[in-house]
C-alpha cells in the first residue's frame, strides 16, 4: 500500500484503500471484471447509437425509437458497473479509447442499411454482450461477491429481454427449432397438484 492510500493491483492499476470487508485481491478480480464490462458496455451503447441514426426502410420511425432506448438503458449500465468499480476501491476505466481496444464485441458494420440487416446486428451483438454479463454472475458469484453478481443479474434479465425484442423482429414460423413435449414424468407432479384441494 503506498503512502497515497493506493496500492497496485496486478494489472497496472490501482487499488484504493476502502473500509469494504472484501479482501484487497477479491476486490481486483472484481474490478478486472467490471472494467471489462465497463468497456464492452460503452461500445455496445455506441453502436447501437450508431443503428439509430443510420437505420433506414420501412420500420425507420419504430426501429429508431427502440434502438434510442436501448442506447438509453445501456447508459445506465455503464454509471452502475462504473460506480461498483470506484465502490470497490477501483479506477473506472471508460474512455472512448480504452473502450475500444478493450471491447470484446466487434465492430458495427458501416455498410447497412436495412432495418433487418440492423436488428440481425444489434442481435448478435447483444447475444456476445449477454453472454460476457451471464458470465460475470458466475465469476463475482463464485469470488464471494454478491453485490455485484446481483448487479450483473440485473443487467442479464434486462438484456435478454432486449435481444427478445430484436430477435422477434426475426422470427417466423420457420424459426422453431422444436416442439418441446413434457416427458411423461415431469407431467405427473402438474397433474397431482391440479387435485390438491385448497385449505382455505
Ligand atoms: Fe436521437
Amino acid at each position: 500500500m503506498g503512502s497515497n492510500g493506493r496500492s497496485n493491483n496486478g494489472h497496472g492499476q490501482p487499488l484504493y484503500a476502502t473500509r469494504i470487508d472484501l479482501p484487497a485481491d477479491i476486490r481486483a478480480q472484481v474490478i478486472a471484471s467490471l472494467n471489462n464490462t465497463l468497456a464492452a458496455t460503452l461500445d455496445l451503447k455506441t453502436q447501437v447509437k450508431q443503428a439509430h441514426w443510420n437505420v433506414k426502410g420501412l420500420q425507420f420511425y419504430q426501429l429508431h425509437e427502440l434502438f434510442d432506448e436501448m442506447a438509453s438503458e445501456l447508459e445506465a449500465y455503464v454509471d452502475m458497473v462504473a460506480e461498483r468499480v470506484t465502490a470497490l476501491g477501483g479506477l473506472a476505466l471508460g474512455t472512448a479509447r480504452i473502450a475500444a481496444a478493450q471491447s470484446i464485441l466487434p465492430e458495427y458494420p458501416l455498410d447497412i442499411l436495412d432495418g433487418k440487416d440492423h436488428v440481425v446486428a444489434l442481435a448478435e451483438r447483444y447475444a456476445a454482450y449477454a453472454k460476457l454479463v451471464r458470465d460475470g454472475i458466475q465469476s463475482t458469484d463464485d469470488l464471494g461477491d454478491a453485490d455485484t453478481a446481483d448487479l450483473y443479474t440485473e443487467v442479464s434479465r434486462d438484456i435478454d429481454k432486449r435481444l427478445w425484442f430484436l430477435e422477434a423482429h426475426l422470427q417466423t414460423g420457420e424459426a422453431i427449432v422444436a416442439m418441446v413435449q413434457p416427458e411423461e414424468d415431469a407431467a405427473e407432479p402438474a397433474k397431482a397438484k391440479k387435485t390438491t384441494k385448497r385449505t382455505k
